[in-house]
């Protein structure tokens, strides 16, 4: 009887937990300066700057035939991560394309570390490790945004460092997903120092660094070469964009064309997209998923506003649409030309002191002011018509 008993408890548990982590109606709440990344049809978001949610692993299946706004298909998964994660990024690794780097800059005790922590999730078994790494061991960070290449390399770049002794950072480092090894990437003609700009990998082996905080200028683009490891710039012509502290813009760039183009796009379709800071953005076939951020109103944001909506573009005409069916996941997604950007100006930075880093010295108030300005999205025409890059999570922006 008694193992029949267990048998029972075992099946309530097993019900009870499905029922809590599974396909029926689990609605996650508006977080902020979540990171994410996309494995499969599955979008992976760690973290929040609510605290209560600061260690949340939630899953968004994007499966496009069926994906759309009314009622998506979210998991609360069990695998929380190991640390309170706020201001990470997120990046996919090796073996088989199926790990998952977080790049934090707070370690299990929730202190701020002065070397980057990594913590690797398995998301085939759901469970996190701390992987043993060597080579330069790179300074911790926030507010930047790392970027894979398909041969298991993350490229970091840049960021905030609120350890001792502060200040913002140009260095590239690559971690070798394979061998767990850091190594220095070039300096020779780097970027200014810069936090809150977005990284996109093109096929070709380019890394674009667009927008950033303090301002930084929207046409002339840094691009590091992952090929040869070496710096260049380039200055884009077409439509003026405005630095991220300015209102709303939607804009594109065209990668194709040398010099690259900025074209501006309205903001059109059935569900445009409020004003939004501090959210995650991924392209997954013809679409960009926007996901989570604080809300604008009249481009004030506070952490009492926080979203919890999806806004999925379709990037064939830049129409904000609610359901992704019209594309099948076709494999030819069709001219996906170009980026998004969306630029707001926030005023209130009363939500930068109730997250998670409470630790954070006065001077980075202004840094992460600057901060959220938000996501853009890069995408390339090229001659197969293939999007080629995620502008994965932008946890500051
Ligand atoms: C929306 O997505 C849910 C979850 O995948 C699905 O059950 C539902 O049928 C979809 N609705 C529409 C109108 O496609
Ligand atoms: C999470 O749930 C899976 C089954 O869904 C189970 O196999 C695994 O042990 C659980 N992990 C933890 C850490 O509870
Ligand atoms: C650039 O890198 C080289 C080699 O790692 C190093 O010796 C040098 O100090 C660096 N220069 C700057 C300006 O950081
Ligand atoms: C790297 O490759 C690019 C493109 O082929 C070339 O223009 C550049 O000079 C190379 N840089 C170095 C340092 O080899
Ligand atoms: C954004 O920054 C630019 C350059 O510093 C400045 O001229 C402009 O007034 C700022 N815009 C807002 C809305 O603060
Ligand atoms: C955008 O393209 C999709 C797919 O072709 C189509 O369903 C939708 O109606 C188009 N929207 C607009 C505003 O043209």
């Amino acid at each position: 009887m008694d193992s029949f008993k267990n048998y029972i408890f075992f099946w309530l548990i097993i019900i009870l937990t499905w029922t809590a982590t599974g396909t029926d109606g689990f609605k996650p709440l508006g977080r902020f300066r979540q990171s994410s990344a996309l494995v499969g049809n599955k979008l992976y978001f760690f973290g929040s700057s609510v605290i209560v949610q600061s260690r949340e692993n939630i899953i968004l299946d994007v499966t496009l035939s069926t994906l759309n706004t009314s009622n998506p298909l979210w998991f609360l998964s069990n695998s929380s991560v190991p640390t309170n994660s706020a201001f990470a990024s997120a990046c996919v690794g090796v073996p088989f394309k199926n790990m998952i780097y977080l790049l934090e800059h707070l370690n299990t005790a929730n202190d701020v570390s002065n070397n980057i922590i990594v913590y690797a999730l398995d998301t085939v078994s759901g469970t996190w490790s701390i992987p043993i790494m060597s080579g330069t061991i790179p300074v911790s960070r926030q507010q930047f945004q790392a970027v894979n290449d398909a041969n298991g390399k993350i490229y970091m770049f840049g960021g905030f460092m609120s350890s001792n002794p502060g200040g913002v950072l140009n260095d590239i480092n690559i971690f070798d997903t394979f061998s767990l090894t850091w190594t220095q990437g070039s300096n020779v003609s780097a970027p200014t120092s810069r936090a809150d700009f977005t990284a996109t990998l093109l096929k070709n082996g380019l890394i674009l660094y667009l927008g950033g905080g303090d301002n930084i200028n929207m046409v002339e683009i840094p691009i590091y070469n992952t090929y040869n490891n070496s710096w260049s710039k380039m200055i884009a012509t077409g439509d003026n964009i405005d630095p991220r502290n300015q209102s709303q813009q939607l804009a594109s760039l065209d990668t194709t064309l040398n010099p690259y183009k900025w074209s501006v796009k309205s903001m059109i379709g059935n569900n445009v997209p409020p004003s939004l800071v501090f959210h995650s953005a991924a392209i997954v076939g013809n679409f960009m998923i926007l996901a989570f951020g604080q809300k604008g109103v009249n481009n004030a944001f506070d952490s009492n506003n926080l979203n919890s909506q999806l806004y999925i573009l379709d990037t064939r005409n830049y129409s904000w649409v609610t359901s992704t069916s019209t594309s099948p996941n076709s494999p030819n997604p069709q001219n996906p030309s170009v980026t998004q950007i969306q630029t707001v100006f926030a005023s209130n930075s009363n939500s930068l002191i109730t997250g998670v880093i409470m630790a954070i010295p006065i001077i980075s108030i202004v840094l992460l002011a600057i901060a959220g300005f938000i996501g853009y999205w890069l995408f390339k025409k090229n001659k197969r018509n293939d999007i080629v890059r995620i502008a994965g999570s932008k946890n500051t922006g």
